[in-house]
């Protein structure tokens, strides 16, 4: 499942040229059953299933003997940390990650006491099973790695890297649908360009992630900026058709 999703596009790349190494085990394959089962029923009754200890463990062991270093074990899970791109960053520092991916129910309690460094959850909603959470981890995390994107200033400018979201984006034609692309951009004055470009990001972080701004690195300039989205708040927010709704119902 992973295999098929990490093996395409940008990381497969990535990994046929060396940058990254991805590998995938079958938890099932260190199955002691003679119909390789990995999980039971759990003690104390309930519903579900349970994955056993020492599949998980059989395996985990052989991967990390693979390992000069201890990688970090991280287990992908709803109780974690909750996945930032901060995090992503600090975990694409580390010379090796394994992520274990958990199914059914749970896993025995003894196996995560025993090996896990760490839960990381991609959000606050519960998934079938770890796998989805390991491809995004691993995506989010290959394209910070050394040689993986062509130009590093794709992320450093990006969402979420520097505490904001990103200014929007335009490309030709100059005139679609009778929309035309902002004038500062066609003229090519660097410093005006760079200037809309963090007044944009400030302004979509204002309305779509206002939660963001508490902790963004922000400047005297970015500040008085806000205070002018501030003042006119309400008629632009209508504008840009991001008028409130309440979706939880
Ligand atoms: N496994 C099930 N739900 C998950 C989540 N939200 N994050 C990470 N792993 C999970």
């Amino acid at each position: 499942m992973c295999e098929a999703v990490l093996d395409e596009s940008i990381t497969g790349r990535a990994k046929r040229a060396g940058h990254i190494d991805i590998r995938y085990h079958h938890i099932r394959y260190y199955s002691e059953d003679k119909h390789r089962r990995t999980d039971d029923s759990p003690y104390g009754g309930g519903s579900g299933m349970v994955m056993q200890a020492e599949p998980l463990a059989a395996c985990l062991d052989a991967v990390l003997a693979t390992f000069d270093t201890r990688p970090r074990v991280i287990y992908l899970s709803p109780q974690g940390q909750v996945l930032t791109q901060k995090k992503v960053v600090a975990l694409s520092k580390l010379s090796g990650i394994i992520l274990v991916c958990g199914h059914y129910e749970g896993v025995d309690q003894r196996f995560l006491d025993t090996y896990i460094d760490e839960e990381l959850s991609i959000g606050d909603y519960v998934l079938t099973g770890g796998e989805i959470a390991a491809m995004v981890v691993t995506d989010a995390v290959a394209r910070l790695c050394d040689g993986v994107l062509r130009d590093t200033s794709s992320y450093t400018e990006e969402s979420h890297y520097n505490g904001l979201l990103e200014h929007p984006h335009y490309t030709r034609p100059a005139i679609w649908r009778g929309m035309a692309v902002p004038e500062v951009l066609l003229n090519g004055h660097h410093a005006h360009i760079e200037a809309w470009r963090r007044q944009k990001s400030l302004e979509n972080t204002y309305y779509k992630r206002p939660d963001l701004l508490e902790n963004a690195p922000l400047t005297e300039a970015d500040h008085q900026y806000l205070a002018e989205l501030r003042s006119k708040d309400g008629k632009e927010s209508q504008a840009l058709g991001y008028a409130e709704q309440d979706l939880s119902t």
